[in-house]
This record gives structure tokens, sequence and C-alpha cells, in this order.
């Protein structure tokens, strides 16, 4: 790998039609894993996300909720910024395809390509199927129905410009074959290499009449026509280098283009020909990972079972997620979300193993010396030589050194084998709980304070390197473990990713449980006794008709933001089945960004009133306590939006 460029590495730009769920996240948590690992090798980063905002999906979308393209984008944005932001995501920039300098370049490119003769008006029919936007032959269709989505396809004839991609079929063949890591992992390298050896690849229609997609860039040549959506969304990963990075540095050719594998073909086949036709640079690698299902059903909106992030976080944190989703599965293959799998992963590896060694150490280091380390004293030199070493702790540092090369490994990281990576990790925490274990410091203590402290110095450093290594998958527990090694004046930099260190000396603190234990409660509903059933009088009683007259719902908030000029107002549209605006005095207890994606309860027959001008449609649900503390209402596990409470 070049060291001197600029490591690029992209997510999908995901379609603003819709809330962001796990999948989305899983992408972007994998970018930014591998792009934080790189910031901490030195190299100078350029980490891309953004939004793909054209298109046929969204103009619908938009049109369904009573607002323009532009509105319902600008809307919907904000999900996925609120979103990455929650979850520690460090992009360096986020691109949206209305971005006018991303217009522009789009548009200078068709012309490019046009003049040179790689783009030519043709005649074409086709089975179209407008949700997935494609347009398939006869041979290509299941049932008559679309391959992708299943659903119906309608016939379609019509003019429309062409790039001629067929004539780069041989070429993209000999690249795929020359560079082993094009396309990863291998399984769908050979799934694309097949498909290309078997099939004469033809042409890419990439427009449509402007009367069919009128959200869309122009073509610059013909204002009859807009292009196609995945012309305008592909060209995002070079645009964004034009406008959005650094440029002191050269980024151009991405190191990595993190899909998902439903638009493998579009990357390794459109894009790499688009990019030929422009005499580009090939990118270094484009690596589709597998599919999250949920009980081995696709997420969807109809099965009512697509994974809600911010309901995730909001039980178990943003840590546990992120750890989760890369230790449990392959980072190529399929996986299957479960909340017991996430419950089982945060008791057994987080709170048990990681958890327990940490506080473990602690409480020795306070215990014995006062919480003070010295690492210097025993750095590698010092360590072979000290007087009172035994073979136990020799055997240690050794071999922990040598897991710390397998764990540094860089085509490890380069191919996001993340979940190796991550048992390794876990092989380390458990030597260092073995070592605990066999040293039994507690016992050293009474006879030996030098030996002490090499087998105290050995666990620090050992938690030290964990952490460095934990930084990328779950960098807000990693900064607690540094502080509480006494490292907060350091930088968890490259350095820190070796056994050897010159830190001086340092104290460490104690701090609370990193994860605390999930207890699945059970608890049996409280019996209901006579005896202890307060007298309640009369007057205070309601028939069940005027209770039934009260309509309440289960609504998921889809976005969030203060009313300007109050500290208390926050505006929230509520998908309740229909979508309500709803207007709520909580803004100086919960923040717009945690509200988002919360399956709140909803009054839904209340009159409409006016706040601020603004106006409400309903009301939420909240407990107010003595002291005015307000807690919201919600659901104890997932139900469709609309879902009827009584
Ligand atoms: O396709 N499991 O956007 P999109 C794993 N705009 N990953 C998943 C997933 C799941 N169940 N569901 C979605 C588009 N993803 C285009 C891309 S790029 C130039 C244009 C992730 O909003 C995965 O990364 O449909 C997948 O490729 C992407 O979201 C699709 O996002």
């Amino acid at each position: 790998m070049n060291q001197d460029k600029g490591f690029y590495i992209t997510t999908p730009i995901y379609y603003v039609n819709d809330i962001p769920h796990i999948g989305h996240a899983y992408t972007t948590i994998a970018a930014d894993i591998l792009a934080r690992f790189m910031r901490m090798k030195g190299r100078k980063v350029f980490f891309l996300t953004g939004t793909d905002e054209h298109g046929q999906k969204v103009e619908k979308a938009a049109f369904e909720k009573g607002r323009n393209p532009k509105e319902h984008a600008d809307i919907m944005v904000e999900n996925f910024k609120s979103l990455w932001n929650i979850l520690d995501i460090s992009n360096d920039s986020f691109i949206r395809t209305t971005d006018e300098e991303h217009k522009k370049i789009v548009q200078e490119i068709l012309q490019t390509l046009y003049d040179n003769g790689e783009i030519v008006k043709k005649k074409y029919s086709g089975m179209y199927c407008t949700p997935c936007e494609r347009f398939w032959t006869e041979k290509d269709l299941i049932d008559g129905k679309c391959p992708d989505c299943g659903r119906d396809v309608e016939y379609i004839e019509e003019e429309n410009y062409f790039f001629l991609m067929s004539k780069y079929q041989q070429a993209l063949i000999d690249h795929i074959e020359k560079n082993p890591e094009y396309i990863l992992p291998e399984s769908r390298r050979n799934e694309v290499l097949g498909f290309l050896k078997n099939k004469s690849l033809g042409d890419l229609c990439i427009s449509r009449p402007r009367q069919r997609l009128q959200w869309g860039i122009t073509i610059p040549f013909d204002e009859n026509f807009t292009t196609y959506v995945w012309f305008d969304a592909l060209v995002n990963y070079y645009s964004a280098l034009k406008y959005l990075a650094p440029n002191d540095t050269e980024f151009w050719p991405p190191d990595h283009h993190l899909i998902g594998k439903d638009i493998l073909t579009t990357h390794a086949v459109y894009w790499s020909t688009m990019l030929m036709a422009l005499r580009l640079p090939l990118p270094r690698n484009i690596f589709a990972h597998g599919w999250w299902t949920v009980e081995g059903r696709k997420m969807s909106k109809s099965l009512g079972n697509v994974i809600n992030p911010w309901q995730i976080i909001d039980k178990y944190g943003v840590d546990a997620l992120r750890y989760f989703l890369f230790r449990e599965v392959s980072f190529g293959l399929d996986g299957d979300f479960s909340e017991e799998a996430l419950i089982r992963r945060i008791n057994n590896d987080l709170a048990n193993d990681l958890g327990n060694l940490l506080n473990r150490f602690l409480a020795m280091n306070e215990k014995y010396m006062d919480g003070l380390i010295n690492p210097f004293r025993f750095s590698s030199v010092l360590l072979q030589e000290a007087r009172n070493l035994v073979d136990i702790d020799r055997d240690f540092a050794f071999q922990f050194k040598n897991l710390i090369g397998e764990i540094n490994h860089e085509k490890l990281w380069d191919q996001f084998k993340f979940n190796i990576i991550l048992e390794k990790i876990w092989s380390a925490i458990s030597m260092a709980n073995n070592y605990i274990a066999k040293t039994e410091p507690w016992k050293i203590s009474k006879e030996n304070t030098e030996r002490l402290s090499i087998v105290l110095f050995n666990i620090w450093n050992s938690l030290r390197v964990i952490a460095a290594f934990l930084y990328p998958f779950i960098p807000n527990t990693a900064l607690k473990i540094w502080r509480a090694l006494g490292l907060k004046e350091y930088p968890i930099d490259n350095k820190m990713l070796s056994w050897e260190t010159d830190i001086k000396e340092t104290k460490t603190e104690k701090i609370k449980q990193l994860f605390p234990r999930i207890e699945k409660v059970n608890k049996k509903s409280a019996e209901y006794t006579k005896e202890k059933k307060k007298e309640v009088k009369m007057e205070e009683l309601i028939t069940i008709e005027d209770f039934m007259k009260i309509k309440l719902k289960v609504g998921t908030v889809t976005c969030a933001e203060r009313v300007e000029g109050s500290k208390k107002l926050i505006r929230l549209i509520v998908d309740i089945g229909e979508e309500r605006q709803i207007v709520a005095g909580i803004g100086e207890q919960y923040s717009p960004e945690e509200l988002l994606g919360k399956s709140i309860i909803v009054l839904s027959n209340l009159k409409t009133a006016k706040l601020m001008g603004i106006e409400s449609q309903g009301m939420l649900l909240a407990a107010t306590d003595k002291e005015g503390k307000i807690s919201i209402l919600t659901v104890d596990r997932r139900i469709d939006a609309g879902s009827v409470v009584k």
C-alpha cells in the first residue's frame, strides 16, 4: 500500500426516501472502523458518506408526504446526519447529490463522455420496475415480475441516451483478473467474473425522458432528458474530492468503496467502466458485505421487522451495537439480527471478559500501588533483565507481543476481517485474565513487591494495547479505559499498538463498570390483592365509554427540531400510520436527536392547537415527577407505527 497517498474510503450514498436502519448503520460503522484505524496509522484519511437524493423513489416518497422533493430531502438528510453523530461516525465529509457543485460535475462528465463518443442516443424498450428504477429483459423476469423486488413491471419503449459500456467488457475482465483484491470478498469477485465471462455486457441506459423523471440532473446536451439515478449517484465518489476534500493531499483513486451486496453490479461493472471511459484510475478495492436479516427474513416495512438503530442504542448503548455488528458475523457474510444474541455478547464479552479485566486490575493497582504505575521502568529491555521475574511473566509478555503482531497485520484490516481481529483482541483479553488467575497478585503482594509491580505492569500494559486496538471499534469505551489507565494525556496512535512503551510514571483511576450486565427481568406481574387496593372515590371513576373516546396510537418520530425562539418546544413529525406534526414542551429534557426514531404514544384525536404559531395535531404522552422531570411513554417491544393503544 502506498503510504504517502491519502487514504480514501467511501460508503454508499443512501436514499433519502426513508429513515436509516441497522443495515445503513452497518456499512457506515465499518467504514468508520477502518478510517479510524488508518488515522491511527498516521495516514491522511478522507472518509466520505452522504445521501442520494434524486430519482423517482425519492420523488414519490416526497409527493406521498405532500412535500416537494428538495424539502423532503432536506428533512430526511437530517436523520442520517443525526444517526452518524450518535454512532460516533468520524466521516470527514458528507455529500448530497443535490449539492450544486456535484450536479455541475455530473454534467461536465456527461458532456466529456458525449464529446468523446462514449454516449449515444438509441431506441430502447424493456420491462421497467419503477421501485427499483431498472429495466429488465423478459428473460430476467421471474414469473413475470421484477427479479429483485418481486413487484409488477411495465413495458416501456422510448429513446434514451446510452453509455457504451459493452466495449469495456474485456478490459474489465482483465482488470479484475490482474487485481485479485479489486472486488472482495472472493466469492463476490467470482460472481462478477462469472457474469462477465458468460454474458455479453449491454450498453447502459443513463437517461430518462424529463416527463417521466423530473427530479434529476438535466443532461447537458439535451434538456429533454435527466440522468438516470446511477450515473448521478456513482459520480459522487469523484465529485466529492473536487469540492469537499482537503486539496493538499491526493486522494484519488479510492482505496475502498464499501457497499452492500445489493449494489455490487452497479459498482463493479457500471462504475468501473465509467471510469475506464473517463481514463481515470480505478479504485483499489470494492468490498461488498453481507446482508442483515431479522429472524431469517428480509427487513421490510410491511413485515414491521425493520431494526431501528435509535431504539437499540437507547436500550444497549452505541458501543454495544458497534461491537456486536462486527463480532457476530464475518463481514462478507449475511447475518441475522437478534436482541438475544446482542445481550449475550454484552454480558459475556463486554461486561465479563473486558469489563472485569479492567476493574480487577484497577482495584488491585489501587490497593497495592496506590494507583501508581511506572511503565518505563518495565519497558521491554528492563523486563528481560528484571530480577524476580518468573517464567510466567516472561512468557506472558512474549506471547502477548506475538498476538499484537497478529492483530496488527495490515491484511486483516485492509480486507475487513473485523470479526477475526475482534476474536484476536478477545484472545488477548483472555490471556490477561488467565495471567491474573495464574499469578494471583493478591498472594504475591504479601511476599514480593518488586515482582508484584512487574505483574501489575504486565496487566496494565496489555490493557493499554487492548484499548488502543479497540478504539476503532468502540471509541467511546476505549477512551474510558484510556483515562482509567492514566493515559488521558497521550493520543491513541500507532505507537500505542506495540508492547514497548516510553510512557513515564502515571496514576490509574477507578471508574464505573464499562458495561453493566443486562438482566432479562421477567417480573411476575404484581399480584392484585383486594387488601392492597386503595379505595377509589366513585366521582373519580370514568366509564369504559369515556375511555374509548380517547384514541391513543403508537407513533415513530421521523423528524425532530427545536422551535426557533423557544427553549421548551420541539416540533416533531410523527408517523402514526399517517404523518402528524406535534409540538411538545419537552425541549429542556430532551434533545431533538434523542427523540428521532423513538416509538412514542400519541393522543391522536385531540383538537389541533397552535403553539408559537405552529399547528400541533395531537399530543404525546409523558410522565412528570414531583421535581418536574419528564419521561416520555414508549413501548416495550417493536410494534408498527399506527398500532392502537387501549
Ligand atoms: O442503494 N443489511 O441506497 P440505499 C446490510 N442510493 N446492509 C444494508 C441493508 C441490510 N439489510 N440494507 C441496506 C442505494 N444496507 C443507493 C446507493 S451509491 C453510489 C448509491 C446498506 O439507501 C448497504 O450498504 O438503498 C446497501 O448497499 C445500502 O445500505 C443501500 O442503501
